[in-house]
């Protein structure tokens, strides 16, 4: 594999590839990789003939108290995970070289609407963070297709869209959440669990788990999460939302339209977000 820091080398690496008929697949990451960003390259190396990896912190989704300085960068471990996963490249940029401008002097990009609910609403401009440095990614690796997790839900619809919205010519994947043997789904930040909390953590789990069953059994989505918010908050966690909306767009539930079920909560230092489809 690989590995390169400035955008001219990793257009000389793609442009090759593609010139020689390479279908070329692409895996945004913020580094810190684990069982899931594995599984998004095998599940990567699996279409296409070559497999691009980006590992940046991107400033732009980090809210001004947020967690940006202490996320875990984790560099050489990282690039002995993808060398073992079988990526091809690894484009590991400085922010200097991502946003030469300045972070705040650049055009954005923003996905009104759906960027604004849930998530959005407690994180107020993270995803026109992810969508800008996603669309940059995407003009600078030019993938014919792009790998998400399905843990980071709203983000993956935000993308889709965003997609859509350009008529980027790049198919969308969403890869199911890999998760710990005690159902906690796989994330960088759960390392900011004290072993006490991580005890605790797969609660979440279990609440999206017994919310999916209620609704199955009937139950209305309001009471639904009336009670997921009241059982994280006996479990020991602040939540900041459990949501019932329909898994397609997001909107409230409608009669007929697949569902799921959103959780976000604070556990300690670590905000967990999780979902499960009904
Ligand atoms: O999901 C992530 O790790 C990030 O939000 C992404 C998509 C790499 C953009 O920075």
């Amino acid at each position: 594999m690989k590995t390169v820091h400035i955008v001219a080398d990793l257009r000389a690496a793609t442009r090759a590839w593609r010139a020689a008929g390479a279908r070329i697949a692409f895996v945004p990451t913020m580094g810190n990789l684990h069982a899931g960003h594995v599984k998004l390259i095998t599940e990567a190396r699996a279409r296409a003939d070559k497999v691009v990896v980006s590992v940046f912190v991107n400033p732009l989704q980090f809210g001004p108290s947020e967690d940006f300085d202490k996320y875990p960068r984790t560099l050489a471990e990282d690039t002995a995970k993808l060398e073992a996963a079988g990526a091809d490249l690894l484009f590991a940029p400085s922010v200097a070289e991502m946003y030469p401008a300045g972070r705040e002097a650049q055009t954005t990009v923003t996905v009104p609407g759906l960027s604004d609910i849930l998530d959005g609403e407690f994180r107020p401009g993270h995803f026109a963070g992810v969508a800008t440095v996603v669309a940059k990614l995407f003009g600078q690796v030019q993938p014919d297709v792009a790998l998400f997790g399905e843990k980071d839900y709203q983000q993956l619809l935000v993308i889709r869209r965003l997609v859509a919205d350009l008529a980027l010519p790049i198919e969308i994947l969403g890869i199911p959440t890999v998760r710990e043997p005690d159902g906690l789904a796989m994330s960088s930040r759960n390392q900011y669990l004290s072993p006490v909390e991580r005890a605790q953590a797969a609660s979440i789990y279990r609440v999206l788990g017994a919310a999916a069953e209620a609704l199955r059994a009937g139950r209305a989505a309001a009471a639904v999460e009336a009670e997921g918010t009241q059982a994280l908050r006996s479990a020991g966690f602040r939540p900041d939302y459990v949501a019932v909306r329909r898994a397609e767009d997001l909107g409230p539930p409608s009669p007929g339209a697949a569902l799921i079920v959103l959780a976000a909560a604070w556990l300690g230092k670590a905000r967990l977000i999780d979902n499960l489809k009904v």
